[in-house]
């Protein structure tokens, strides 16, 4: 198996990895030192950043990579990768307690061998991966972000647009679902003109079901179900014939 790329070294990485010590209370987040000392699937910020272009060494294999950014408590994850053990998988997840919940998720799904969860924030993705790295990525329910002054805190701008046309491989697939229109809008206004084009998309998955075949709910998506409230689904393809 050949490395397709480097590591970036770990003092140049915009997103540092945070050890106990670093923080005056280290205690007052017991998940702090539970990611840390759980193992794999775990992975912490610098563990996951050092698999940069050689994802396929740390699951021992060569196999298409699905990366789901923010897994929440890896109800999607963990199913997704119980349906295709044919693909590895991972999760980028910024909260430690929700790496936590992930990891156990997968343990309860028996997919520690193909999946894995770090901790790590979506918008320094190219310390993750190389150009080309990610198979297919799903997004499930991003942080909304709803007032006007909060919009610089939203993941589906341009600039992470102009990442994933990179790092997305030509043909891989993009999968967003979301209870915000706001999220709908940003994605397909940060596409216009860009190496992506639109598979399908629904305003009405409850009723409709996802455009695309198979899906696992999520849990935000089941708390929206629940409230009546929406969930759209944007389906795009990062165009082929434009290598990234
Ligand atoms: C609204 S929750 C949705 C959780 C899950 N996807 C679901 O649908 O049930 C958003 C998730 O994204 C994570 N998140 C937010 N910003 C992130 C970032 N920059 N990088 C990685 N994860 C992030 C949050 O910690 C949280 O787990």
């Amino acid at each position: 198996m050949e490395r397709r790329g480097s590591p970036i070294p770990r003092e140049q990485r915009r997103f540092q990895d945070r050890l106990p010590e670093d923080f005056l209370h280290p205690d007052l987040n017991p998940y702090l030192k539970i990611h840390r000392a759980w193992g794999r699937p775990v992975l912490t910020a610098d563990e996951a950043a050092d698999c940069r272009g050689g994802w396929h060494e740390e699951f021992g294999r060569e196999a298409p990579l699905h990366v789901e950014i923010g897994p929440g408590n890896g109800f999607f994850l963990s199913g997704m990768a119980a349906q295709h053990p044919e693909w590895n998988w991972l999760g980028v997840e910024i909260r430690y307690k929700r790496v936590v919940l992930t990891a156990r998720k997968l343990r309860g799904a028996v997919v520690e061998d193909h999946a894995r969860i770090c901790r790590y924030d979506a918008n320094y993705l190219g310390e993750l991966f190389c150009p080309g790295d990610i198979a297919a990525l799903y997004i499930n329910h991003p942080d909304p972000w709803p007032k006007d002054r909060q919009a610089k805190n939203r993941l589906l701008g341009p600039e992470f647009v102009h990442l994933l046309e990179e790092l997305l491989a030509p043909g891989a697939e993009l999968r967003l679902k979301t209870d915000h229109l706001i999220n709908v809008e940003g994605l397909s206004k940060a596409i216009e003109g860009r190496p992506f084009e639109l598979l399908g998309r629904s305003d009405d998955v409850r009723g409709q079901g996802t455009p695309w075949v198979d899906d696992v709910v999520t849990n935000y998506q089941r708390k929206f179900y629940e409230k009546g409230l929406p969930v759209y689904a944007v389906w795009l393809r990062r165009m082929l014939g434009t290598p990234p």
